[in-house]
């Protein structure tokens, strides 16, 4: 999708990557919301990419539905939805507290699913949506002591996996970004740890992972919205070892081509009772 005028709303804006991904999509000239919790940095970023500021914890139940309201009330219907609010948990599974882990599914999983759930039936109407992932290579390699975080990523993958599949025949599209190390103080923070350390240097050492620049990253996952790509592998080096991950659920959507899904299906019911401005 090409993203000048374009309602986009970004989580995780404040972040590392999300501050990045908001330089690159304002430059493209798309219109942000922007979500993240902490109002000073959400609104000074607001302010320098021409946006909305969206605060809001996303690990709360009434979150996803409050946000998109407020985005939409400032910006109208949202075009391309891109989960990047992410955090990781940084501990062997015996260790981990679990109140930390419950926060990282809800914020990494269960917030895109239900943002997701509730973002689609506009973009079906409009007959045009993007929807953007930014999970993680930890999400199809195991690391030591990112049992808790590697799972959420592999949900989410998994989960977009999914979407795609109930989106074909329909206009809206899927991009999911499975990333490597990226320059940030969430890599800082896993260097702490001496065994997922010890595990990413080894990775990188041997040129299997190499980090990211921030701008890097956020420049390739815009690239691939606009041309449409389902999948993001970065960096390529390692793009093999997703693939291959992803092999079944690509072997699968192959055998499944050309049997109608349900989303479609309802998708051009709509268009054939509510002909009036649709585009498609
Ligand atoms: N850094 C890496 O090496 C790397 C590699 C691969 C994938 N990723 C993925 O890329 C994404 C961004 O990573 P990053 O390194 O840029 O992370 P980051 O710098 O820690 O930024 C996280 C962002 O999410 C927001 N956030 C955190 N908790 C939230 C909550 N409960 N509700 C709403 N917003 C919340 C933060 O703002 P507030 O704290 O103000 O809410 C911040 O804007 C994540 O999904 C991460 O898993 C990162």
């Amino acid at each position: 999708m090409l993203l000048r005028d374009r309602h986009v709303l970004l989580t995780g804006a404040t972040g590392t990557i999300g501050s990045a991904l908001a330089a690159a999509l304002a430059a493209r000239g798309a219109r942000l919301s922007l979500v993240a919790r902490g109002e000073p940095a959400l609104r000074a970023l607001a302010h320098d990419t021409d946006g909305v500021a969206v605060p809001g914890d996303l690990t709360r139940a009434d979150a996803p539905a409050s946000v998109l309201a407020a985005a939409e009330s400032a910006l109208g219907p949202v075009d391309v939805l891109v989960h990047n609010a992410g955090v990781e948990v940084l501990d062997e599974l015996a260790d981990v507290d679990p109140e930390a882990a419950r926060q990282a599914v809800l914020l990494n999983l269960v917030a895109p699913l239900v943002l997701t759930r509730l973002a689609l039936p506009s973009m079906l109407r409009h007959g045009r949506g993007h929807v953007v992932a930014v999970s993680s290579l930890a999400g199809v390699a195991t690391f030591p002591g990112l049992a808790v975080y590697g799972a959420s990523k592999a949900g989410l993958t998994h989960a977009m996996a999914g979407l795609r599949a109930e989106l074909r025949g329909t206009p809206v599209r899927t991009t999911t970004a499975e990333l490597g190390p990226v320059d940030s103080p969430m890599m800082d923070r896993i260097g702490t740890h001496p065994p997922t350390a010890a595990a990413f240097g080894r990775a990188l050492r041997l040129h299997v992972l190499r980090t990211l620049d921030p701008a890097e990253a956020a420049s390739a996952v815009v690239r691939a919205v606009e041309r449409d790509r389902a999948h993001l592998r970065r960096p390529r080096r390692a793009a093999p070892l997703a693939a291959v991950a992803g092999a079944p659920r690509t072997l699968v959507r192959a055998v499944l081509t050309g049997i109608p899904t349900a989303t479609a299906t309802a998708s051009a019911a709509r268009t054939v009772d509510d002909g009036q401005g649709l585009r498609r």
